[in-house]
C-alpha cells in the first residue's frame, strides 16, 4: 500500500486552525489535504477519503450566504467530524438549529461527558469515583451554538455555554465538536483525532517519513529518467531539503546553483559548500554574483525597490549562469504545502492550484518542466526528512530568513561596509543566542543596520559610530508576533560583544516592538 492509499479531506470554512488539523492528521500518520469549502463534488469524490473533517470558521451559519458543506459529502458513505462551524453547518443540515449566544465562549472550558460514543470512549481527562460523568478539558472559540440537534443525533458532551459540546450520530459515523481538538490546549485533543481518523475512519498509518522518502524518490526518477536537473540552492530549509532528496534519487544528474548574492549571513556561503558539495558529494556550482548585486543596488534605498532589484538581479545571474551549462530539461523547486494551499485559497478552488514560484521568483517562461517533491509536505515534515537525509540539525531548524536577506536588514541604501558590520553583528547575536540555549526558544532572531550615527565613549576617545539594533520574536504563524523577553544577562553579553569586536559601531538597541503594528523586518 503507499502513502496515498488511505486519506482524509479536510473541508476547510476559513478557520486559522485548518493548518493544524491536517497537521495532526499527519500525525496520526494519516495522509490528508485541505481544500476550500468551494471545491466541487466531482474533486472530492476523485480524491476518495476515507473520513472528512469540516473546520472551523470566522463566519456564522446564520450568515447570508454563509459558507455551505460541499453537496456530496454525506453521500459518500465515510465518516464526518464537524469541528465548530463545520459541527454547527451540520447540525443545521440535518434539521437543528443554531442561535447566535450572547455569551461568547472563548478560552479553557469542561466537557462532561454524560454519554458514551465511539469518539470519546475512554478518552478522558479526569473521571472521579461517584461523579456523574468524566470531563474532558478543551479549548472553546464561538459565538454560536447549536440548541437543537437533529434527530439522529445524541448529545454525548456539555459545556457550561454549550448544551451540545459534543453530538453523534452513531449509525451513520457522523461526529460534531463545539471546541477545538486541534489545539494543544485541548490536552486529549491528538487523542480524539487519532481515534476518529484510525479507528472511525479506519485509516492504517502508511504516511510516515520512511515511506514518504521512498515514494519521492521513486516519483522523481519516474519522472526525471535519465535527464538533468537544476535546482537553485537559497542556504534556507526547503531548497536544503529538496536537493539532499534528489542526491540521493539521482545522484550526479542533479546539478545546484548557489548564488553569493553579498547579501548573506556569516561564511553563509561557505556552510552551504561545506554541506552539499564536501559533505554530501552534491556537484554544486557556486556563483559570486556579489558585485553586480552591489552595482544594481548602488543609490536604491526605498525597501519595496531594493526587493525588485535584488530580485531581478537574481534572475539574471540564473538564466545567465544557467545557459552556460547547456540544455537542462528540468528545474526542482523548494515548494511546499503551504505554497499550495496559499495559491488554492487565493483562488478559491483545489482545482486550480498553481505552481508556486519562490526560487527567488524565478518567471514562468523559462524553459524547464518543474520537479517539486515538496508540494505535500508541512514544514515540520520537510524539517524531519532533511535530518533524515543527513542534513545537519543547525541548517534543517534555521529561523527563516528572508530571500531578499541582509538587504532588507540594512534600513536604506546599502553599502559594502554596512553588510560586513551587520554580518559580524548579527554572528555574534546568534552565537551567543545558542550559546545560551535561547535560539531554540525564540522564532526568529537576527540583527538590523541603521544607518545614523551615535556618539559613544571607547577607552578615552569619542566615537561617533553607527547604531545596531536587535530583533527577537516569538511567534506561531508569522502573522502576529511578540518580541522575546531574552534575559538582560544575554543582551548585555551581545551588546559589550558588538561594540567591541565590530568596528563601526557605537551603539546596541533592542527592539521591543511587537507586530502589529511592527512587522517583523525593518524594511
Ligand atoms: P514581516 O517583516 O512581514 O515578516 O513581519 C514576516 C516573515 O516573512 C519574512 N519576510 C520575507 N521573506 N522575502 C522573503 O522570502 C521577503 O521579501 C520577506 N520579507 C519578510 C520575515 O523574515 C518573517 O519571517
Amino acid at each position: 500500500m503507499h502513502t496515498h492509499q488511505q486519506k482524509i479531506l479536510v473541508i476547510d470554512f476559513g478557520s486559522q486552525y485548518s493548518q493544524i488539523i491536517a497537521r495532526r492528521i499527519r500525525e496520526c500518520g494519516v495522509y490528508s489535504e485541505i481544500v476550500p469549502w468551494r471545491v466541487s463534488d466531482e474533486w472530492i469524490r476523485s480524491f476518495a477519503p476515507l473520513g472528512i473533517i469540516l473546520s472551523g470558521g470566522p463566519e456564522s451559519t446564520l450568515g447570508e450566504n454563509s459558507p455551505q458543506i460541499p453537496e456530496c459529502v454525506f453521500h459518500l458513505g465515510v465518516p464526518v467530524l464537524g469541528i465548530c462551524y463545520g459541527m454547527q453547518a451540520m447540525a443545521l443540515k440535518f434539521g437543528g438549529a443554531v442561535e447566535s449566544s450572547k455569551h461568547k465562549e472563548y478560552g479553557a472550558a469542561r466537557v462532561s461527558l454524560e454519554q458514551e460514543c465511539l469518539l470519546t470512549q475512554g478518552i478522558e481527562d479526569r473521571y472521579q469515583e461517584g461523579a456523574l460523568a468524566a470531563e474532558l478539558d478543551v479549548w472553546m472559540s464561538h459565538g454560536d451554538r447549536v440548541t437543537r440537534i437533529p434527530a439522529d443525533f445524541r448529545a454525548v458532551g456539555v459545556s457550561a455555554n454549550s448544551p451540545y459540546a459534543i453530538i453523534a450520530n452513531d449509525e451513520k459515523h457522523y461526529y460534531g465538536v463545539q471546541f477545538h481538538p486541534e489545539v494543544t490546549h485541548t490536552p486529549q485533543g491528538q487523542r480524539l483525532i487519532e481515534r476518529f481518523v484510525r479507528d472511525i475512519c479506519g485509516c492504517a498509518a502508511l504516511w510516515t517519513l520512511d515511506n514518504i522518502i521512498v515514494e519521492a524518490i521513486r516519483k522523481v526518477k519516474e519522472s526525471v529518467k535519465g535527464e538533468h536537473v537544476l535546482l537553485g540552492l537559497s542556504g534556507g530549509v526547503d531548497s536544503a531539503v529538496v536537493a539532499a532528496l534528489l542526491h540521493r534519487a539521482i545522484g550526479k544528474q542533479l546539478i545546484c546553483m548557489f548564488i553569493d548574492t553579498g547579501l548573506l549571513r556569516h561564511e553563509e556561503s561557505k556552510k552551504v559548500m561545506d554541506v552539499f558539495a564536501q559533505h554530501l558529494g552534491v556537484r554544486v556550482i557556486a556563483v559570486d554574483a556579489s558585485e553586480h548585486f552591489y552595482a544594481a543596488l548602488k543609490g536604491v534605498s526605498d525597501p519595496e525597490e531594493k526587493r525588485k532589484v535584488i530580485g531581478r538581479v537574481f534572475i539574471e545571474t540564473f538564466e545567465r549562469e544557467s545557459k552556460n551549462l547547456g540544455d537542462i530539461p528540468f528545474l526542482a523547486q523548494g515548494t511546499i504545502y503551504a505554497d499550495v494551499i496559499e495559491s488554492a485559497h487565493a483562488s478559491h478552488s483545489a482545482e486550480v492550484i498553481k505552481s508556486h514560484h519562490n526560487v527567488g521568483g524565478l518567471p514562468k517562461d523559462m524553459r524547464f518542466k518543474l520537479v517539486e517533491p515538496l508540494r505535500e509536505l508541512f514544514k515540520d515534515e520537510v524539517r524531519k526528512m532533511g535530518l533524515e537525509l543527513g542534513l545537519p540539525y543547525d541548517m534543517v531548524y534555521r529561523h527563516p530568513f528572508p530571500g531578499p536577506g541582509l538587504g532588507v536588514r540594512i534600513l536604506g541604501e546599502i553599502h559594502p561596509d554596512y553588510v560586513r558590520i551587520l554580518r559580524e553583528a548579527d554572528h555574534i547575536f546568534m552565537s551567543e543566542l545558542v550559546a545560551k540555549g535561547w535560539y531554540d526558544k525564540v522564532s526568529q532572531a537576527f540583527a538590523v543596520f541603521l544607518p545614523v550615527k551615535s556618539v559613544g565613549v571607547v577607552g578615552d576617545a569619542r566615537q561617533y559610530d553607527y547604531v545596531i539594533a536587535l530583533r527577537a520574536v516569538q511567534t506561531i504563524d508569522f502573522m502576529t508576533a511578540h518580541w522575546a523577553h531574552l534575559p538582560y544577562e544575554l543582551l548585555d553579553i551581545v551588546s559589550n560583544r558588538i561594540v567591541n569586536e565590530v568596528s563601526g559601531v557605537s551603539r546596541v538597541v533592542y527592539d521591543i516592538s511587537g507586530k502589529p503594528p511592527a512587522t517583523i523586518e525593518w524594511e
